[in-house]
């Protein structure tokens, strides 16, 4: 979900310091890479080696502790894509609030053009206080970002409103900060993925060389954006992401009931799945001897699940993917209008270097008018970000009333009729 966000976490000197060790933890686990950074009084309360060892990443003590950086916290605040205070104390804010720098956390918070979100804990009439109002506002104004301090019991046995926000909480806050709203959040999302097995007898099966690396992009890329995501996977050699529902299958005819079922309720559906198109007619459950082997193997056709899906899709959004050796724009296009689809994701398949197993992928995107994008070679990563954007213009154009009424699109500026390569 934080796959890869830069994160500062500045840690400051108050009891609540020590759920500072779960949330770094949580920060981790979501994907981001964390850079931790203590105040004096915040070591008093736990110690950076906690933190260390939790994000196995630097724990920055002050200006003067060892680290890597000649001035840390310039160096750190420009690394920031966000920097959480948690907990912040009442001093920390006020501080800041006045721009005083004489510790590296304020300093970077001076420094810095990220985003700056508190998460603070204190004292109830601390917070209620009419100076940390007036500092909480003027940071505000300043376009800081705050998690509410909790009514509960507080370290000072009293009963009030000052304890550090619920873990989940502020880590929902970061993410809400770093992912910008997508037009995918929400929507549900059904992907399917990798190649199919098809069964000759026990042993023996017949496949194809999919690794299954794009399905699991956009899975990851659409998951990112904030779509419920169903992943469709046969076997592949790949971790999953992290927050999607996965459902592996091994054969075609697997892959179109689960895909049937699910797609009731799909929003968009992404066919990244290299579908074997024929099963053997017969399949043994013992294992064939190398004596009794037939000369042929008879094979009949498996179900399309794009074409089928397709041709239900209403007002569904429909991807497809086409592997082509021959004319690949052209093939495509052709795929596109027989399959419904609203993208088709087309690339050359063959030669010599494993385009399936590759990291990267050149890709042309057909659109529902036959609009030709190529895109250079990029890291699937890339492209399931592009295929994304192209799907939020899709929905965009959709919701659109110009666009229902008259039927016009908006131009992208796209290369047309792309000459095929
Ligand atoms: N597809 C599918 N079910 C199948 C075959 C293909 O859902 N049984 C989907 C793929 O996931 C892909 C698209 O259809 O999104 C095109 O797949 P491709 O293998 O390129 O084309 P085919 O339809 O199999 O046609 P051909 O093999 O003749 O190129």
């Amino acid at each position: 979900m934080l796959s890869g966000r830069r994160i500062v976490l500045g840690i400051t000197g108050s009891i609540a310091a020590y759920k500072a060790a779960d949330l770094a933890r949580q920060l981790v686990k979501a994907g981001a890479e964390v850079t931790v950074v203590m105040t004096e009084n915040a070591c008093r309360f736990i110690t950076p080696l906690t933190f260390r060892t939790l994000t196995r990443g630097p724990v920055i003590t002050g200006f003067f502790a060892e680290q890597a950086e000649p001035v840390p916290h310039i160096a750190l605040a420009q690394w920031a894509e966000l920097i959480l205070i948690a907990p912040a104390t009442a001093d920390t804010i006020a501080k800041t609030a006045v721009g005083r720098a004489d510790d590296l956390l304020t300093a970077m918070l001076l420094d810095t053009t990220a985003p700056i979100l508190w998460a603070p804990a204190m004292n109830t009439r601390m917070w209620d206080n009419s100076v940390t109002r007036e500092n909480v506002k003027k940071l505000t104004q300043r376009g800081h970002h705050w998690v509410q301090p909790t009514e509960g019991e507080l370290a000072c046995a009293e009963t009030g409103r000052g304890r550090l926000a619920e873990v989940e909480d502020i880590v929902a806050a970061v993410q809400n900060l770093l992912l910008p709203a997508s037009r995918l959040t929400g929507k549900q999302v059904l992907i399917t993925a990798g190649p199919t097995r098809e069964p000759w007898d026990a042993i023996r099966f017949l496949s194809n060389r999919s690794s299954g690396k794009m399905g699991y992009a956009l899975a990851e890329e659409a998951r990112r954006r904030g779509a419920k995501v169903t992943l469709l996977s046969g076997p592949v050699a790949l971790i999953p992401p992290a927050g999607i529902d996965l459902v592996t299958v091994n054969t075609a005819r697997e892959m179109y009931a689960a895909a049937k079922k699910a797609f009731v309720q799909t929003d968009i559906f992404m066919a990244a799945a290299a579908v074997a198109d024929f099963r053997p007619a017969e399949s043994k459950t013992n294992k064939i001897k190398k004596s009794k082997a037939p000369e042929t193997i008879a094979l009949v056709p498996n179900p399309d699940i794009l074409l089928e899906l397709g041709q239900h899709k209403g007002e569904k959004i429909v991807v497809g993917f086409a592997a082509e050796s021959d004319k690949v724009v052209d093939a495509a296009k052709q795929k596109r209008v027989k399959k419904n689809c609203d993208l088709m994701v087309a690339n050359a398949a063959g030669g010599e270097a494993d385009a399936f197993a590759a990291d990267h992928a050149q890709v042309f995107i057909l659109d529902n008018q036959d609009q030709v994008e190529a895109l250079p070679s990029l890291p699937k990563a890339q492209v399931a970000s592009v295929i994304c954007d192209r799907i939020e213009t899709l929905i965009k154009e959709k919701n659109s009333p110009h666009t229902q009424k008259t039927g016009t699109r908006r131009r992208r500026g796209r290369k047309e009729n792309e000459e095929e390569k």
